[in-house]
């Protein structure tokens, strides 16, 4: 379906659960998070009869979020209940990899064979202090699992910030000589109430990429359709590739294909919005599914043209990330 901004919406970004098992300084405060009560998280019934309508409504794509997809039990039925469905041509996971590589053998017979894992460094000691967890080793090794197994792409989301990790730009880039990995640089995102962002910590990409020129030449990559908000590059000679989301300084509002439905069954235009709509309850309440229908065709309709968020005076949304998804 196309939207009032003529824009073709095709993707869902489905968040299963908005638990995890990490902490990330940007995303969720130690203490004082309040998850949804069980009863109020869609179960996976509910939420494959989502998809199916969105699917009728020209959805052909599905990323799995969270929260931390993986942490929801049963989630590789629920990913064998998503491939059942006609007319979903793909599904692809982001995760955190801290269970990657318990999981990523089952993905895998599930179907998914591109993934995207969030990991902000390669030092043992920082991962720490970014996430408030131990787990780096489980991460890369979740991650060299996956290679293994010939999931491709493996994208590595490098959440950027200057001052806690800005100083592994140049590394994280030369990890793609070596390494088929495609590594992703995205600005730091002002959403939900306590994520930590302040402007001296937001690192613009343009200044990522010119640090990343320091290490060699840097071609463009020609784009695709379904490239998504990356900007992408390669380094001459290098097996991996290096893309830059840059939610802030560079609009890609004009090309954003997606919707998003956060596990307590709110469907949402836009991040930056707090606009959404609440399917759970109609659903729970046993409106048929023209009613849904139509709650999924106006939220397509009225996503919003662009978000409103400046450079130097961001407006934060209320939801936090781990609820609404990334
Ligand atoms: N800003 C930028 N990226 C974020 N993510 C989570 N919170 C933020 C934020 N405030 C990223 C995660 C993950 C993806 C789903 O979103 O690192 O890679
Ligand atoms: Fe968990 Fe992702 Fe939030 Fe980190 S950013 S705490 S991995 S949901």
């Amino acid at each position: 379906m196309v939207d009032d901004h003529n824009r073709v919406i095709n993707y869902l970004r489905l968040s299963v659960t908005d638990r995890c098992n990490l902490r990330c300084i940007y995303c969720m405060p130690e203490e004082g998070v309040t998850f949804t009560p069980h009863s109020e998280i869609l179960t996976y019934e509910e939420m494959i009869h989502i998809v199916k309508l969105c699917v009728r409504e020209g959805i052909h794509k599905v990323r799995l979020t969270g929260g931390e997809p993986l942490v929801r039990k049963g989630i590789a039925g629920f990913i064998q209940g998503l491939r059942n469905i006609e007319g979903l041509d793909e599904i692809t996971l982001t995760t955190n990899g801290v269970l990657l590589k318990e999981f990523a053998q089952v993905l895998r017979e599930c179907g998914i064979s591109r993934i995207n894992v969030s990991m902000d460094t390669l030092r043992q000691d920082r991962f720490y202090q970014i996430t408030g967890r131990d787990f780096f080793d489980r991460v890369w090794e979740g991650i060299n699992e996956a290679e293994s197994l010939g999931f491709d792409p493996i994208k590595i989301n490098v959440v950027a910030m200057r001052g806690v990790n800005d100083d592994e730009i140049v590394d994280f880039a030369g990890l793609t000589y070596n390494k088929p990995y495609h590594v992703r640089f995205i600005e730091m995102m002002p959403v939900g109430e306590n994520n930590g962002w302040s402007r001296d910590k937001f690192i613009p990409i343009n200044e990522i990429l010119d640090r990343i020129r320091s290490l060699g030449v840097i071609n463009p990559v020609c784009r695709n359709l379904l490239d998504g908000p990356a900007r992408r590059y390669r380094l001459e000679g290098a097996m991996g590739e290096i893309g830059f989301i840059g939610a802030l300084s560079n609009h890609f509002c004009k090309t954003c294909n997606r919707l998003r439905l956060t596990s307590c069954g709110h469907l949402r235009g836009c991040i930056f919005s707090d606009q959404k709509v609440d399917l759970k309850t109609p659903l729970r309440t046993g409106r048929d599914d023209d009613n849904l229908l139509n709650l999924i065709e106006t939220t397509i309709r009225n996503k919003p043209k662009n978000h409103e968020i400046g450079l130097w005076g961001p407006r934060k949304c209320a939801r936090p990330m781990n609820e609404i998804g990334g």
